[in-house]
């Protein structure tokens, strides 16, 4: 299912994303922002398991989410900021590095680095990548994880055009997809419009 969020914040924070004044830095701050909103708003209806803790009135129960549950995997590169992001809240998730390279004449994306567990029995995953152009990128990361075996998987993403998560939903009927924005359409060289340009170009000040 998708779920396009639907808050002023965010949108302003994606609007800002679109300006080509913004730079790198400006860039990745607001990518940490707005995969905040998405870990949160894809979380939000986690049970909490309690643990003992010491407080300032001695020891005491509190509920917390099972970090060491979450496993986070990105898309290399322009899904650096938002794993760093995420991590940020839950320091003892594990995270795993997926390398995928669009081929700009054929529009596939290629597999040439696999940093992610073997096995993710139990897991939940989240797979944080900014961009859903034609699809083809998430839904190998997704059909990729599912050979692990994790319990659930989710994604996070900032944009994308309803082309690509169309078929991310035909080929992957069974995941949580949260997005902050979903576009008009798709470019004839597949790239979102109005988007945003490259992300991870943007993210990195990397010339074209
Ligand atoms: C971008 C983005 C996605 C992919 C989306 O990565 O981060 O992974 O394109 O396009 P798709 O939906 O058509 O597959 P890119 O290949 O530009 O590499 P980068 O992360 O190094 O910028």
């Amino acid at each position: 299912m998708i779920h396009e969020l639907n808050n002023p914040v965010v949108k302003t924070l994606i609007n800002h994303l679109r300006d080509i004044r913004i730079d790198a830095l400006r860039f990745r701050h607001i990518v940490h922002n707005l995969s905040h909103h998405l870990v949160y708003e894809a979380l939000k209806k986690e049970t909490l398991s309690f643990k003992e803790i010491d407080t300032w009135q001695g020891k005491h129960n509190f509920g917390f989410i099972k970090e060491e549950k979450l496993l986070f995997v990105t898309i290399l590169r322009a899904g650096l900021p938002m794993i760093e992001a995420v991590t940020d809240i839950f320091p003892a998730a594990e995270s795993g590095f997926l390398a995928m390279k669009r081929d700009e004449k054929t529009h596939q994306s290629v597999l040439y680095y696999d940093r992610v567990p073997k096995s993710c029995e139990g897991r939940t995953v989240i797979i944080v990548d900014p961009m859903v152009a034609t699809g083809g990128s998430l839904c190998d990361a997704i059909a990729l994880m599912k050979t692990r075996s994790p319990e659930r998987i989710i994604t996070l993403n900032l944009i994308g055009a309803p082309e690509g998560l169309d078929i991310v939903m035909q080929k992957h009927p069974d995941i949580e997809l949260y997005i902050a924005q979903i576009d008009e359409r798709l470019n004839a060289d597949k790239f979102i419009l109005p988007g945003l340009g490259d992300a991870g170009d943007r993210s990195y000040n990397t010339p074209a």
